[in-house]
């Protein structure tokens, strides 16, 4: 990345997402939302703020969150638009919510439901289509960081996105790099170790051409109250996906803060 972007980059606002994963219920829900925005920290907008949910809350988040500062948005997407694809949900459907964002190919997805490089692509595609933010994640596991192939895994995982996307459209995603051992263990990369890689994807990113350079990339893996400030601190560090840390008022707020 060149210092001009690295610039620009720096200077605009960071961007926290929740990942609720499988978890919730409408009272549950309600009452983390609801301390959410009572505290000054989201208002304050110093960060761009989100939640990523299960399908089913999309209209409590549309009802419970309109007008305020935290967006919200999906885990999942289909590749299909409609059809006979039984349990699918679609982008236009998510749309519909007044969803934001919609990750795509989450290593849970890639290791649990086979998700491939190309179905990642196509996912990505319809969430940009239909007007919302797709967040890419990225990562390697630990047996590929172990035998050096950190970069070639990420950075394909990534070409194979960029190369479904013209310019304008490769402008308009997020990437989240999180390395799949750091993932729920506690075990956060370090800033070096994740500034490192989001380096190289800068570079791919910028590769791309245009402003794609600007692309956010995300860090996500254990992140929490005591080492976000750290990790947002680093020059390629764009912000946080949250797991654990999201379901917790004061630790996503605390995130948030240090943003
Ligand atoms: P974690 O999850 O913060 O619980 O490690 C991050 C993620 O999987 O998005």
């Amino acid at each position: 990345m060149d210092s001009a972007s690295a610039k620009a980059n720096k200077a605009a606002a960071k961007l926290v997402v929740g990942n609720w994963k499988l978890h919730g219920s409408l009272a549950a829900n309600a009452e983390l939302l609801a301390r959410l925005l009572a505290s000054p920290v989201l208002a304050q907008g110093r960060a761009v703020t989100a939640v990523c949910v299960p399908f089913p809350y999309l209209a409590q988040c549309q009802q419970l969150l309109g007008g305020s500062p935290l967006a919200w948005g999906a885990q999942d997407v289909s590749a299909e638009i409609n059809g006979a694809f039984t349990g699918e949900v679609s982008a236009p459907m998510i749309g519909e919510f007044g969803s934001s964002y919609v990750l795509v190919g989450h290593s849970e997805r890639r290791a649990y439901h086979g998700e491939t490089d190309a179905l990642v692509a196509a996912k990505t595609g319809r969430v940009l289509a239909a007007g919302m933010t797709p967040i890419v994640c990225v990562g390697e596991t630990l047996a590929q960081r172990d035998a050096g192939q950190t970069d070639a895994v990420v950075e394909r995982q990534l070409g194979a996105v960029l190369a479904a996307l013209d310019v304008p459209q490769a402008a308009r995603i997020v990437v989240a790099y999180e390395p799949v051992w750091a993932i729920g263990t506690g075990k956060t990369a370090t800033r070096e170790q994740a500034q490192a890689v989001h380096e190289r994807l800068r570079a791919q990113l910028a590769a791309k051409g245009g402003e794609v350079a600007a692309v956010k990339i995300l860090y996500g893996g254990s992140v929490k109250p005591d080492n976000a400030a750290d990790l947002f601190a680093m020059p390629d560090i764009d912000g946080g996906l949250i797991g654990g840390a999201s379901l917790k008022a004061e630790d996503f707020l605390a995130i948030c803060g240090a943003a």
